[in-house]
């Protein structure tokens, strides 16, 4: 699928890795899948090095920085893991928020009071060694500015409401506040990333936003790919027992 002028295609491979680790086996191997990603068109692989470790593993993220290729790391702003980032060096990260019992993502991050002091240590120190920072925010334009003065380099804006919402006035809002959103990160001097939630019904109007650089996309091309390969994937087998 062509995706807009420029426009970076982030693919999320956390879920080939779910789906691994529900068995606690070597397949499906998300760096097989990041190999035939990249050859469909994907311009970044990306992944969430979460805390509990529920899809990508620590090798699996070095492995991945090891490939050819762009590697785009979601992680929380938490020590252990920045320092995890840091040896594994990534080419961009996003910080996002992370909560333990969340089945995915839940929205943008909070980036003042208590939270402000984590991330700004994190953004500075994988800045220092040479990676691109961005912040997962709500698009709106206090976290535009707060995620600016934090000193990020991106800023990617949590499409989950635009995702959610239901019927064309709704949906047309949300949109609305991408786009303002995207204009003042763009106003501001900071890349423009977008993603959460995106499927194949709803994302040609992201991918129309003015200024985005990027859209990062997991769950529904995972999805997907089940039931463009599932046919396949049974022929091959009625063939071995026949
Ligand atoms: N962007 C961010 C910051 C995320 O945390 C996620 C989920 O890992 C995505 C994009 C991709 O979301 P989805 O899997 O719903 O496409």
């Amino acid at each position: 699928m062509r995706i807009g002028h420029n426009l970076k295609l982030g693919v999320n491979i956390d879920h080939i890795a779910t789906l691994r680790q529900a068995r606690r086996d070597i397949d499906p191997d998300p760096l097989a899948a990041a190999r035939v990603a990249r050859r469909a068109g994907a311009d970044m692989i990306v992944c969430h090095l979460r805390e509990d470790r529920r899809h990508i593993q620590d090798q699996d993220l070095f492995e991945l920085c090891k490939l050819k290729g762009e590697v785009h790391l979601e992680l929380a702003a938490v020590a252990r893991i920045v320092e995890i980032a840091l040896k594994a060096k990534p080419d961009s990260v996003c910080l996002v928020p992370e909560r333990r019992q969340e089945l995915t993502t839940e929205g943008g991050l909070k980036l003042v009071g208590a939270s402000a002091k984590p991330l700004r240590q994190a953004v500075s120190k994988l800045k220092a060694a040479g990676i691109e920072v961005s912040l997962f925010i709500d698009p709106e334009a206090g976290a535009v500015r707060a995620a600016k003065a934090l000193g990020a380099d991106t800023v990617e804006l949590c499409t989950s409401a635009y995702s959610r919402a239901k019927g064309k006035k709704n949906t047309g809002t949300e949109l609305e506040r991408l786009e303002l959103a995207g204009y003042l990160a763009y106003e501001m001097g900071m890349g423009l990333h977008a993603g959460h939630g995106l499927d194949y019904h709803n994302v040609k109007d992201v991918a129309a936003i003015p200024h985005l650089t990027a859209v990062n996309i997991g769950f529904s091309i995972v999805s997907r790919a089940l039931f463009v390969g599932l046919k396949a994937a049974v022929a091959e087998m009625k063939e071995l027992v026949s």
